[in-house]
C-alpha cells in the first residue's frame, strides 16, 4: 500500500505519526473509507461529503479541498498499483508543538492510504452468510458524537466483538442506548419482513452503502425505511444483511446460534447484492 504523510507519498511501512498526536491519544480525529473496484472509486463524491462535513463540525482544517483529497485519493492507488483497494482519508486533531492542552494550538494532520482491498466477509461468508451475535454492548450514544461524524470511537464495537467471538460466532450487532439493534464493527444492518426493508435510524453511522441500498430499493420498486430494528424483529426477519463500504452487501444467516428464516440466503438480499455490483461497472 501507499500513504500520503505530511506532504509526501510513503510506503505504508514508512507512514508513521508521533505518538503525540491527538488523534491517537485522545481519539479526535475523523476518517472516511472509500472503495476502488477495477481501479474506478465508488461513490467518491458522497465519502468526501460525508469526510469534510466531519472536519467542519470538529473545526479542523486541511490545506485541501475537495479536489485536492480525491487527487491525493487518485494518487495513492495509482502509485500501489492496486486494481481493488480500500482508501482512506483521515484527519487528526494533531500535536502542539508547545504540548498545550489547548485543541487550537494543534496542527492538524491529514492523511490517506490505499491499502489492498480487505472485505468484512470472506467469498465463503458471501456465499453462505454470516454468523452473527448481538452484544450487549451500547454503541455510543448520538448524544455525546453526532454519529455522522465518522469516528475512531470503536471500543464499544470492539469489545461487541470479543462478546461474538465468545460465542462462536464471526462478527456482532450492538445495541443503541434503547436497546434497540444499532450497528456493527464497520457496518449498518438490514432486515427484511413480508417483503420490505428496514435498517435503525438513530446511533449509527449513516452509511453510504446503507443509502446506496435505499438508492437501489427506489429503483427496482422495494419499501426500505429507517426504523427502529428492536432484537426480536432482527430475530424473527425473513432476511437479514449488513452493509459496508468494506465488502457492499453481506448475506446474515445465524443470528445467535439460530438460523435467520431457513438458514439461507434470502432472495431480496441476492438481488440486491447483484445490483450493487453491477452499479460498480
Ligand atoms: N466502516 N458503521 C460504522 C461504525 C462504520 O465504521 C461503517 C464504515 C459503517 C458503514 O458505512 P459505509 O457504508 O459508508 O462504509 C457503519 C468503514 C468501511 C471502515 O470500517 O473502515
Amino acid at each position: 500500500g501507499i500513504a500520503f504523510l505530511d506532504g509526501q507519498y510513503l510506503p505504508m511501512s514508512q507512514a508513521k505519526i508521533s505518538v503525540l498526536d491527538w488523534g491517537f491519544l485522545h481519539s479526535d480525529a475523523t476518517y472516511d473509507t472509500v472503495h476502488v473496484w477495477d481501479g474506478r472509486f465508488f461513490r467518491l463524491d458522497l465519502h468526501l461529503d460525508r469526510f469534510f462535513g466531519g472536519l467542519e463540525k470538529l473545526r479542523m482544517t486541511i490545506p485541501f479541498d475537495r479536489d485536492g483529497v480525491a487527487e491525493i485519493l487518485h494518487s495513492c492507488v495509482a502509485l500501489s498499483g492496486h486494481r481493488a483497494a480500500y482508501v482512506e482519508m483521515l484527519c487528526t486533531r494533531g500535536a502542539s508543538p508547545t504540548f498545550s492542552r489547548d485543541p487550537r494550538q494543534a496542527i492538524n494532520r491529514f492523511m490517506a492510504f490505499a491499502v489492498p482491498f480487505g472485505s468484512v466477509a470472506n467469498a465463503d461468508q458471501l456465499q453462505r452468510g454470516l454468523r452473527v451475535a448481538i452484544s450487549d454492548k451500547v454503541r455510543i450514544s448520538p448524544a455525546s458524537i453526532d454519529p455522522a461524524i465518522k469516528n475512531y470511537h470503536w471500543l464499544d464495537l470492539v469489545r461487541g466483538l470479543y462478546d461474538a467471538y465468545d460465542r462462536g460466532a464471526e462478527t456482532a450487532l450492538i445495541l443503541d442506548f434503547n436497546g434497540n439493534v444499532a450497528e456493527g464493527p464497520g457496518f449498518n444492518v438490514f432486515c427484511v419482513k413480508d417483503g420490505k426493508l428496514s435498517t435503525p435510524a438513530i446511533g449509527v453511522l449513516p452509511g453510504i452503502t446503507r443509502r446506496t441500498v435505499f438508492d437501489l430499493c427506489a429503483e427496482v420498486g422495494l419499501t426500505a425505511i429507517a426504523a427502529d430494528v428492536s432484537v426480536a424483529a432482527l430475530r424473527t426477519a425473513d432476511e437479514v444483511f449488513i452493509t459496508s463500504t468494506a465488502g457492499g452487501i453481506m448475506p446474515v444467516t445465524e443470528i445467535d446460534g439460530a438460523p435467520v428464516a431457513d438458514g439461507k440466503v434470502g432472495p431480496i438480499t441476492s438481488r440486491l447484492m447483484a445490483l450493487y455490483w453491477e452499479k460498480h461497472d
